[in-house]
Order: C-alpha cells, then structure tokens, then sequence
C-alpha cells in the first residue's frame, strides 16, 4: 500500500521531537508500508536535501537506542521531501496537489502538526484545493481549541470538508502501550470485572506529574495552563479507560460511545464544589534533583505577572450505577518531585478486621496501581502474615507486601512507542485510538465551569517549591475524604 504523509508544520518541535523519531522507528521496525513519501511543509525556503540534513541534524537530540546510524538515516532520508508553503496563501496548495499528483497514493495523510489557530485554514484549503478525496486522512494535535466554543467551531469546519472517519484527533496517551495495558487489564482478563465498582472500590487517583518545567514553549503554556494541556484530553482520556464499561467489541465507535457515556456522566460542577474540589497551583523557584530551577513566571515566554496554573488537582464522580459516590481524583503539573504517571485503585478495607492490622498498613495495601510512566506495570498490593514464627493467635499481625509485574522487563523496553503506534494507525485507517468530537466537546463542556470559576478568582493559583507535589490544599482536598495521595500514605 502507497501512502503519502505531509507534515504541515514540517520543521516545527513536533515533527522532529516525536513524528520523525516516531517514524524512523516504525521504518526500523519494518512496519512502514513500503511505497510512502514524507513530505515536510512549512515557510522555510529549503531543497529536499537542506530538509534531510536538517531532520538529521535534529536526530542527535533522540536518545541513543532511537537514533539512525548513517545508513540507516540514508535509507529512511529517500522518503522525506519538502515543500515550502505559506499555509494562508490559496495557490501554495496547488503546488501541494501537483506535488501529490506525481505519484498518486493509496492513502494520504495530512497532519497538521501546526500552531492551532492554522486548523480550519489548512482543512479549508485542502478541501478548495480538491484535496479530500476519500484517500485523504487528517491528523490533528491537541489543543484542538481553547474552549467549547472554539473546539467547535474547528471540529464543525472540519467535518464540512471531510467526514467524520477520515479524522484523526491525536491524544498521544492513548497511544502508550501502558494504556493499552489499562485496556488489557480490564477487558481481555474478567478477574477485576466484578470488583471494579463502588462496592469494593473506595476511591481511584490518577496522577501525571512531570519534574521538566515548561522548557521551550513559555509562551504557548502560558496562554494554556495545565487544565487545557493535560486535564482536559490525556487525564479525562484515562478517566475513561478507567471508567467506562466494557465495549461490546473492539471497533471504535464502540469504545468511543463508551467514553462518550463517561464524559457524560461527570458529575456537573457547583460553586461549591468548584471551591472545594478544585485545587490551582504555579511552581516558585525550587530544586530538581539537587539543582536550582526557576519559578514559572522567571520562565522565558512567561508573562512575570502570570496567573496561568501548572499545577491542577480536582476530585470528581462519575455519576452511574456503577461509580455513583466514589471519588476520582486527577492531579498533574510541571516541575513536581518527579515524573511519573499512574492510576491507583484504591480498594475498600475487609468489612470485619480478625487480624491485629494498624490502619496505616492497611491504607497502603487492598491497591492496584497501573504504572504508565516511567514504568510499565502493575502493582498489587496486600496484607500478609509478617513473621509465621512469632505471631500467635493472639498477636497475629499483618504487613504490606506487593505483586509486581513489570511490562518493560516481560515484553522489552523496545515495545512500539506511541507515535509510531499512532502513525501506524492512521496510515491502516484504524481509529480505535483516536478521540470523536462528541468525546473532545463533552471533556470541554466539563473544564469550561473551571476556567469561568478561575477567570473571576483574583487569588489566582497557588504557589508551590518546584520539586515538590504541589501546594498544600491538593493534600488538603484528599484529606478531607479521608484519604491520602499515594507518597504521603
Ligand atoms: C503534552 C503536553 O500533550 O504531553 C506537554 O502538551 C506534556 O506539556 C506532555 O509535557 C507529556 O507527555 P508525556 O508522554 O511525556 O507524558
């Protein structure tokens, strides 16, 4: 099968941060359909050749194991081209018509890797320029909008010029292979099935935190904060996983209206618990791993007077038979005390102790955490007889122990990486992976209530050292349910 991917936004950070690497792997791998054209588009006035030496030159900032040796870069360097493009200018697009008649392809993909105000001019112009034929897929990153209002009218131009199948909405966290663990776990084993429920669950936390502060893209974070970048599609994404009931079958429309149930099923928000469940927060100057880092608003691109959170934690519900009254906390931010990301499942105590177990052991075990990063695994966490040879009926005792498994070690570190897993998809047209609009719109309808709250707050976030897991009142907000974040249990 031919294929022909262009790059709108060719030479940006996306393309040779994740897209390129990504496909370099799935080239290395041989899963590329052979016959494809890689074609990077942007304003630069750059030679096919200039593009690959560019694209080259960016591999040295890959990891090691992911970078090409020369002549495998040869070899993957005969698939890139380049076209330079105004992307608001009407003509350039017939250039990319002609440059796409050359060789017609089997499928064309355009992933607009672009800053997001560009989404409906590039989706109006390939539609005047005759160019979404049924071949045709578009990929579009996140942040698809800025609010309910914009994501619509993005998604309505969208769907005016192609339809509903031939979208691709990217949140790379589906693409994880510890997420499609989440979907494993749930619906290719029945042994959780009948625990996974308010009567034997307590509450579920969904933590993501990063250590790396906002880097390069000052500007951008700061016209989007935490809530936009991370809650609103990757948390609310596993939410889902985490949440929805079994699909009846694998295709995505199946998964996606399970979600879809979900989004909708989130309890709606009041001014109080606006208040009391939704925690903001900003890192101040701190130390990661032992060395000084800046606060947000000393970042560059940052307006120093700046209100933007990088730092959210909320508690909500789903409101349906199966979660009704237990609570799903997410909490995410920059510049915490590391990166890592998972899921715990919190399970309820044994409804009638026989054993002497002090209630700080027992908060630690009756879990599940699904790691997703930096590992990939599962933890089960119980209580067990400590000491066989000094317990006696009378001081019988338990201690926490756990159940490991480590998906890096059982399958290889080298398992298909998201991009790739994601860019693979759109070329074989399988949309399991991908977000519908009605899942993006209802995950919008649902952060809108917070950003109206915020907007009219002046207290604004609340500061936090850099390096630690935020402010204070997001371990408040937990205690006062009664439980604890996982490091301070
Ligand atoms: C992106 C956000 O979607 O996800 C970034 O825009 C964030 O701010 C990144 O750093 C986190 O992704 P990962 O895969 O590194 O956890």
């Amino acid at each position: 099968m031919s294929f022909d991917l262009i790059l709108f936004g060719g030479t940006g950070d996306l393309v040779w941060r994740k897209i390129m690497p990504a496909l370099f792997q799935a080239f290395r791998h041989g899963s590329l359909p052979a016959g494809g054209r890689i074609v990077g588009v942007a304003r630069d006035d750059l030679s096919d050749d200039q593009y690959r030496a560019l694209i080259k030159s960016r591999f040295d900032n890959v990891e090691l194991a992911k970078r090409p040796s020369d002549e495998e870069f040869a070899r993957f360097a005969a698939l890139l081209g380049y076209l330079r493009m105004d992307l608001s200018n009407p003509s350039d697009y017939g250039r990319l018509a002609a440059r796409l008649a050359e060789r017609p392809a089997d499928v064309v993909v355009m992933y607009v890797a672009t800053a997001p105000g560009l989404f409906t001019v590039v989706c109006e112009q390939i539609a005047a320029a005759g160019l979404n034929g049924p071949q045709t897929r578009v990929v579009l990153e996140k942040p698809l909008g800025h609010d309910l209002a914009s994501n619509r009218a993005i998604n309505k131009t969208v769907r005016g010029v192609l339809k509903e199948e031939q979208i691709f909405r990217i949140d790379h966290y589906l693409g994880k292979p510890s997420v499609q663990n989440l979907f494993a776990l749930r619906f290719g084993n029945a042994l959780f099935e009948p625990l996974w429920r308010r009567e034997t669950i307590a509450n579920i936390q969904i933590t993501i935190a990063e250590d790396l502060g906002v880097e390069k893209r000052g500007a951008f974070y700061d016209s989007t904060g935490a809530l936009r970048d991370m809650v609103q599609n990757h948390a609310l994404q596993l939410l889902c996983a985490i949440g929805m009931e079994p699909p009846i079958n694998s295709h995505a429309d199946a998964i996606r209206d399970e979600k879809l149930k979900v989004l909708r099923s989130l309890k709606p928000w009041t001014p109080e618990t606006l208040s009391q469940h939704v925690v903001r927060g900003q890192y101040a100057a701190g130390n990661i791993d032992g060395e000084a880092v800046p606060a947000y608003r000393d970042e560059k691109g940052v307006n120093p007077a700046s209100m933007t959170e990088t730092f959210v934690a909320l508690r909500t519900e789903i409101a349906n038979w199966r979660w009704a009254g237990v609570p799903f906390y997410i909490r995410t931010g920059k510049r915490l005390a590391g990166r890592e990301a998972h899921i715990e499942v919190n399970f309820r105590p044994a409804p009638h102790a026989i054993f002497k177990s002090p209630l700080a052991n027992a908060s630690v075990a009756n879990r599940l955490v699904i790691n997703l990063q930096p590992q990939d695994g599962l933890e089960l966490h119980l209580l067990a007889q400590a000491d066989q040879r000094t317990s006696s009926r009378n001081t019988q005792s338990l201690a926490p122990v756990q159940l490991d498994l480590d998906f890096d070690k059982r399958f290889g570190s080298e398992r298909v990486g998201a991009y790739e897993r994601l860019l693979l998809d759109v070329i074989d047209g399988r949309l399991n992976l991908f977000v519908r609009s009605d899942e993006q719109e209802e995950a919008w309808r649902w952060v809108e209530p917070i950003l109206d709250a915020w907007s009219s707050d002046a207290a604004g976030p609340r500061p936090y050292a850099a390096g630690t897991w935020g402010p204070s009142a997001s371990s408040a907000m937990i205690a006062r349910d009664g439980y604890c974040w996982s490091e301070e249990c």
